[in-house]
C-alpha cells in the first residue's frame, strides 16, 4: 500500500516530478522570516566553504580593473574571505552601520510582492545555501554566492542603497507596463550596470560579478555600451539566458537616485516625501 498517496505534495514535489529545479519556482513567504541577528548559523560543511572558495578566488582574481571601486571597497567592508562563506548576521550587521540596509534570510526565489516588501523596508533578501560542486560554472537560480558577493557589496555604497530602497517602494505600487519599466531598470543596474570611473569603465551589477563568463564578456568589445538613461533602459528588452550584448554605463551612482526620483514621481510611483 502507498501510504503516502493522500498526502498533500507540495509544489517543490511536483516540480521535482515534473524535471523543474525547485530553486527556480518563485515561492511566498510564510511564518516569520528572520532578519539581522535572528538569523541562525547554517551548519556548513566543508564541501559547502569549498564551492565557496572556488566561486570567490574565481571572481576575485578576475575584480582587478573590472570591478568599480564601490564594489571592491564593499568587498572589504564586509570582511569576505575565500576560507568560509560569510554569516547572515555579520553581513546585516556592516550593512546596517554603512547605510541602513538588513539581510533577512529567505528559503529561495520569492514571488515578487514578497521581494518588493523586503526592498522596500530596506532590507536585502539572501539565501544561505551555496550551489553544488557541478554547478560552479552556471547554476539556474540565485544561491548565497550571487546574493553575498554579487549584492551586498553594492549596498554599502549609500546612493546605490538608496536608490534601490526607492526602486522597492515604486515596485510596491507599479502596474502593467511600469512593472516593465522597473524590471529593465532593475536588470540594467542592479544586476548589470556599468559605471564611468576615472581609469575606464567599471562593473558594479550583481549579475556580472558573480559570474565569470559575464565578468569577462561584459566589458569586452562584444558589448555595445551605451550611456544611462531611464528612458533608454526601460526600452531595452533584454534576456536571461545568455551572456548580454547591450548594457548601460553610469557617471556616477547619485544619477540613479536623482533619475528615479524624477521618473517615479511622474509615473506616481513615489510621493515627494520620499523616505517617510
Ligand atoms: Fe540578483
Amino acid at each position: 500500500m502507498d501510504t503516502n498517496a493522500s498526502q498533500p505534495r507540495s509544489a517543490y514535489d511536483k516540480a521535482a516530478e515534473q524535471g523543474v529545479d525547485p530553486r527556480c519556482i518563485p515561492q511566498y513567504l510564510t511564518g516569520h522570516t528572520p532578519v539581522g541577528s535572528e538569523i541562525e548559523a547554517p551548519r556548513y560543511t566543508a564541501e559547502m566553504h569549498a564551492n565557496w572558495k572556488v566561486l570567490f578566488d574565481r571572481q576575485k582574481e578576475l575584480l582587478p580593473g573590472r570591478a568599480g571601486e564601490a564594489f571592491l571597497q564593499g568587498i572589504d567592508l564586509l570582511e569576505m574571505t575565500p576560507d568560509r562563506i560569510p554569516l547572515l548576521r555579520d553581513l546585516s550587521s556592516v550593512m546596517e552601520r554603512e547605510t541602513g540596509w538588513r539581510v533577512a534570510r529567505i528559503p529561495g526565489l520569492l514571488h515578487e510582492q514578497d521581494f518588493f516588501r523586503l526592498i522596500s523596508e530596506r532590507t536585502f533578501p539572501s539565501t544561505d545555501y551555496i550551489r553544488e560542486a557541478h554547478e560552479l560554472d552556471y547554476t539556474p537560480a540565485p544561491d548565497c554566492f550571487h546574493d553575498m558577493f554579487g549584492h551586498m557589496p553594492m549596498l554599502t555604497e549609500p546612493a546605490v542603497a538608496d536608490f534601490y530602497h526607492l526602486f522597492g517602494r515604486a515596485a510596491l505600487l507599479a502596474r502593467g507596463a511600469q512593472r516593465t519599466a522597473l524590471e529593465r531598470l532593475h536588470w540594467f543596474t542592479i544586476e548589470f550596470g556599468l559605471i564611468r570611473e576615472s581609469r575606464g569603465l567599471r562593473v558594479f551589477g550583481a549579475g556580472i560579478m558573480s559570474s565569470s563568463n559575464e565578468l569577462t564578456h561584459s566589458l569586452s568589445d562584444d558589448v555595445e555600451v551605451q550611456p544611462f538613461s531611464i528612458e533608454a533602459v526601460t526600452a531595452q528588452e533584454y534576456e536571461v539566458w545568455h551572456v548580454q550584448p547591450i548594457l548601460f554605463a553610469l557617471e556616477e551612482f547619485r544619477q540613479l537616485v536623482e533619475d528615479f526620483t524624477a521618473w517615479a514621481r511622474s509615473e506616481r510611483l513615489i510621493s515627494d516625501r520620499v523616505f517617510v
